[in-house]
């Protein structure tokens, strides 16, 4: 069944990223061992500098957190720069309370016979701490979620899986060269994600605008594992105006609001008691292209919610 995701949308990424942490934040203080799903690559790097700054700052405390990294890249040792595990200890563990022991990656060190067994204990991992309720994530410009390529099912588990091109590619620069960068990783499943309670999927810059317009509004496919996402009821994608790629994103509407008054005028006035004036206006302009996407009160709100930051920014 289709459903339309919700959308928050940011001038840039650091206000987009302010905003998860935000979320995060009043997650831990609700539930101080709330168990987090957390991703690595370029995207999440400002979300852990906002975390890390909350710690220093506001008294965030993660001595009870749990999480769980999608995924690690195999053949690589802990302290191998490019392992996700080091990733993730320079960029927020160390920087932070965390336990050690509330720590979870996949190891992409395990000999070849021990790793369904290894996989099968990250799964049970995961369901002993009682799920993931935050899930944070990436999208590979093939559409991945986790390394979870295309061709992976919707009900997928934490498994070996080959990478493809498109991926090993994007990752050559930090290797050195495509032929440097590892064939397999080990990764959630597509299945183990869509089990989280609630999932936050960053995308920012233009290159991913294409990509992020079919996880959307694209049919729910094997192909672009994001699409999963439309079918698990509680994701929402925080994306900056680029990702989003703007006028692209919804072609069938003009950016100019003089020729969306039809559309727009119906939202705001559903709106109206919310907002004042002055973001009503915004709203106005911006609403018009949520509308075709937004058959649902959450789409309209996150884009009206976006109105607001900008205005407030
Ligand atoms: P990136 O990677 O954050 O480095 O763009 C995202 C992903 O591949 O999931």
């Amino acid at each position: 069944m289709f459903m339309a995701i919700p959308l928050k949308m940011f001038s840039d990424a650091a206000q987009a990223a302010e905003q998860v942490a935000r979320e995060l934040s009043d997650l831990i203080r609700s539930k101080p061992n709330a168990v987090l799903g957390l991703a690595t690559g370029g995207t999440p790097l400002l979300l852990y500098r906002e975390l890390i700054r909350m710690h220093r700052e506001e008294g965030l405390s993660f001595a009870q957190v749990r999480t769980f990294n999608l995924d690690e890249y195999e053949g690589l040792a802990k302290d191998h720069v490019e392992s996700y595990w080091h990733f993730m200890h320079q960029n927020l563990f160390h920087h932070i309370d965390i336990a050690a022991e509330n720590i979870h990656l996949p190891s992409g060190t395990m000999p070849a016979d021990e790793v369904e067994a290894h996989c099968q204990a990250y799964e049970d991992a995961i369901r002993a701490a009682g799920g993931i309720d935050y899930q944070i994530l990436g999208i590979g410009r093939n559409g991945h979620i986790g390394f979870n390529e295309p061709g992976s099912t919707a009900t997928s588990r934490t498994r070996r899986i080959e990478l493809c091109s498109v991926t090993r590619g994007d990752a050559a620069s930090a290797f050195g060269s495509i032929e440097q960068v590892p064939s397999h990783a080990i990764t959630m499943g597509c299945g183990t994600i869509l089990e989280a309670k609630c999932i936050a999927l960053l995308a920012f810059g233009e290159h991913k605008a294409e990509i992020v317009k079919q996880a959307l509004h694209g049919p729910v496919s094997d192909q672009v594992t994001a699409s999963f996402l439309q079918q698990h009821g509680n994701t929402t994608f925080f994306l900056d105006a680029a990702a989003a790629g703007e006028s692209q994103l919804w072609p069938k509407y003009s950016r100019n609001p003089q020729q969306n008054h039809g559309i727009s005028r119906p939202l705001c006035a559903a709106h109206q008691g919310n907002f004042s004036k002055r973001h009503h206006s915004l709203a106005k302009f911006f609403s018009a292209e949520f509308f075709q996407i937004g058959n649902g009160n959450g789409t309209i709100q996150g884009k009206l919610s976006w109105a607001c930051a900008t205005q407030c920014a």
